[in-house]
């Protein structure tokens, strides 16, 4: 029998509009799921924003202040898409208010932050799942299978890449992704908690790391008015971006093998270059998002001048017999929200964390300090 749970979600820039569409297409690509989602209340702080969403959307009821949708008794699940100085306050008052949450990585401004939420999550009782949505490609669960297998091999190295355009402008605006009381750690938070939660999904925990960081835009222009995304601010007032444009890392995982993240988010020429490079000692899997239904493969035992192949992801990986009958057909960026929806409605319906949790956003961001703390001192460090 399909029962509904009451969902809400708060923030309603782009994450919001994405989560939003999942929770609405949900039933249509995993109709066996025994919960379904009606949307109950939208809450985002822009006069205006919520009550838009909730008429294109149906959304129940609008408001502008999130404290609203933590005491209405028919939300019990709530997506938290609002920017990361809010994720510890939301994220707590919800798991204590007994809602399931969905929220975005990377989970507050410090491993601090993250902790306090999987406390209060583990606390109520709740589920938690963590916006990391990569790690939901098909490609990338394959790669995954293939590394477990040992297909490849022992891994030896591997390169973890994220780089992006979306702060390259110089127009662009001083919203709060630029500020460390409100964005945290900058590209840290925003593309590198991507990284390292697929470093770790792929290959295990990491032991050590060294990391440099950078600013290269270090004034913005600050914005007028409401900003949502990437608003650009032309001829403002000029303030200082204060937190990371850039940062690299070597890595030591666990397991012996050893890596390479880098992560920019002012890359002229860059849009969407997220993606690894895993080296076995007898083959090795390649990844681009760009090209998200395509992996890379070399295997055999060839050693030198091995081929490498492309595998057309299809109905046998990961999740994609949910989206389209045969390979090839391309994914998008929202498809992967449609599948982190469903780990978080089967979580509830079935009690058991299923895809990326709260402990995966500790130990992300566990790791994220650990470069700031690495960047800082010029030497190698262990998280935690
Ligand atoms: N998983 C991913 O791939 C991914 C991609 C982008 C952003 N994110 C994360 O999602 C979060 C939101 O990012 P975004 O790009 O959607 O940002 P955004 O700026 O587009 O949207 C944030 C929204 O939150 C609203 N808001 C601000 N204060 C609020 C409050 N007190 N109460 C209610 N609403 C409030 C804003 O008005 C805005 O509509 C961030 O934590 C970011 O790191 C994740």
């Amino acid at each position: 029998m399909v029962s509904t749970l009451g969902v809400a979600v708060v923030g309603f820039g782009w994450m919001g509009r994405v989560h939003t569409q999942a929770y609405v297409r949900l039933p249509h690509h995993f109709p066996q799921l025994s919960v379904r989602p009606e949307l109950v209340a939208v809450a985002d702080e822009v006069p205006g924003r919520a009550e838009e969403a909730a008429g294109r959307y149906g959304f129940a009821t609008a408001a502008r202040d999130w404290q609203e949708v933590a005491a209405d008794p028919r939300v019990r699940a709530v997506s938290i898409a609002a920017p990361n100085f809010l994720h510890r306050e939301i994220g707590v008052a919800m798991a204590r208010a007994g809602k399931h949450i969905w929220i975005e990585k990377p989970v507050g401004l410090t491993a601090d932050d993250a902790r306090a939420v999987a406390g209060a999550v583990a606390e109520a009782g709740v589920q938690g799942a963590v916006g990391f949505n990569y790690r939901n490609a098909p490609a990338v669960q394959t790669a995954r299978a293939m590394i477990a297998a040992g297909e490849i091999g022992t891994v030896t190295h591997a390169r973890v890449r994220l780089f992006s355009d979306y702060a390259a402008h110089p127009e662009g605006a001083l919203t709060w992704r630029y500020e460390r009381a409100r964005g945290g750690s900058g590209v840290l938070g925003d593309l590198a908690s991507h990284g390292v939660d697929l470093a770790r999904f792929l290959l295990g925990e990491i032991d050590a790391l060294t990391a440099d960081t950078a600013v290269f835009v270090p004034e913005r222009a600050r914005p007028t008015g409401a900003t949502a995304g990437h608003t650009r601010a032309t001829g403002g007032e000029l303030g200082p971006v204060e937190n990371e444009d850039y940062v690299s890392c070597l890595l030591r995982f666990a397991s012996g093998a050893r890596g390479v993240l880098e992560a920019c988010r002012v890359s002229v020429g860059e849009q969407n270059t997220y993606g690894f490079e895993i080296h076995g000692t007898k083959g090795a899997v390649f990844w681009d998002f760009r090209r998200m239904g395509e992996l890379g493969v070399s295997r055999g035992t060839a050693y030198q001048d091995q081929p490498v192949c492309t595998v057309y992801v299809g109905p046998g990986h990961g999740e994609y017999a949910a989206f389209q009958p045969g390979s090839a057909n391309g994914m998008g960026y929202d498809d992967l929200k449609v599948i982190e929806a469903h780990h978080f409605l089967r979580s509830i319906a079935e009690g058991t964390a299923h895809g990326a949790t709260l402990d995966d956003a500790v130990h992300s961001a566990t790791l994220l300090d650990a470069m700031t703390r690495s960047a800082d001192l010029g030497t190698w460090v262990s998280p935690g």
